[in-house]
């Protein structure tokens, strides 16, 4: 079989090294270098340029090296008819929760304020309220989201979780669809996304719903950029209706030299780490994934690429 490699270029070398420590009898080439386009069987991605993929005639499967495929699909010419596998790896869910936990007990135990005081040589003491009485509320509900609110409902917060679709999931208040939004939203005091970039979640969080928070919430943005209106949200964080933001993801990656996130004392920035896929053991369950699929058994993880995930 033969696998081309189109991932950030620092990585791709490392990639086949570990593919091929797994699956000798791999056929690996990195983009650009494809060869004849018509002997490429399957790609493994990131992010491909537009109509790349539209170029390889005998294509029978892509694999997607992230948990979110949005940028895959953002190529118009996608070809549809070839399934898309998106990242499953219970590595990335622990990444993830890990990263949303600290991020909401920063909050939680007031870090962020104590850093501020911090730089004023301030000694002022607060007291805060219990985990029982800040409620957590998590948009999206797939392996990612679903582990996080999981790990949230153990650290003791009252947690909602909401999807287009209903779930259930021990220990945390689900809702769904449309009708299930303003419910989820209503007086939540810090709010995670982590729902996938599709055309009905871009722009989701936008002035409406930073207003059914309650006042002095916190947001968090752990899924794509676009999710997000910037200006909306940089509007809730001055009006106060928003107390601070950790953004680990933005619409222009990097982030631009010169944006006010970089300097808002009430925004944390990271530069999207909050979980990244490992090679050490993302490779193993892509060549386990393929070795079934030649073997007579079904793609494992193929997107829905009417729904986007
Ligand atoms: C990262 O953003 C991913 O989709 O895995």
């Amino acid at each position: 079989m033969r696998l081309l490699i189109n991932t950030p270029t620092e990585d791709a070398e490392a990639w086949r090294a570990q593919f091929l420590a797994l699956a000798p009898e791999l056929d690996i080439r990195i983009w650009p270098d494809a060869g004849p386009v018509e002997e490429i069987d399957v790609v493994f991605a990131w992010r491909t340029r537009a109509g790349d993929l539209a170029r390889y005639p005998r294509l029978r499967a892509v694999f997607s090296l992230g948990a979110g495929v949005d940028g895959l699909l953002a190529d118009p010419q996608f070809p549809r008819h070839v399934p898309l596998v998106r990242m499953v790896d219970p590595n990335l869910a622990v990444l993830m929760a890990e990263y949303v936990a600290a991020a909401v007990l920063r909050y939680h135990c007031e870090l962020d304020r104590y850093q501020a005081l911090q730089a004023g040589q301030r000694w002022e003491k607060h007291v805060r309220p219990f985990a029982c009485e800040r409620t957590v509320g998590v948009l999206g509900l797939g392996e990612l989201g679903t582990n996080a609110a999981r790990t949230l409902a153990a650290l003791g917060f009252p947690v909602r979780g909401w999807a287009r679709s209903a779930h259930a999931i021990d220990g945390v208040h689900t809702f769904a669809g449309e009708a299930g939004l303003p419910a989820f939203l209503d007086a939540l005091q810090v709010l995670v996304c982590l729902l996938p970039l599709t055309p009905h979640t871009r722009g989701l969080l936008d002035a409406r719903l930073f207003a059914r928070l309650a006042p002095g919430a916190f947001v968090i943005n752990v899924a794509r950029g676009a999710h997000v209106v910037e200006r909306d949200l940089l509007a809730a964080l001055d009006s106060g209706q928003l107390a601070g933001a950790t953004l680990d993801v933005f619409d222009t990656e990097p982030l631009p030299a010169g944006h006010p996130y970089w300097t808002h004392p009430r925004v944390l920035v990271t530069p999207h780490i909050s979980s990244v896929t490992s090679l050490r053991t993302a490779a193993a369950l892509v060549v386990d994934n393929l070795r079934q699929w030649q073997a007579g058994g079904r793609l494992r993880n193929v997107v829905d690429p009417e729904r986007g995930y």
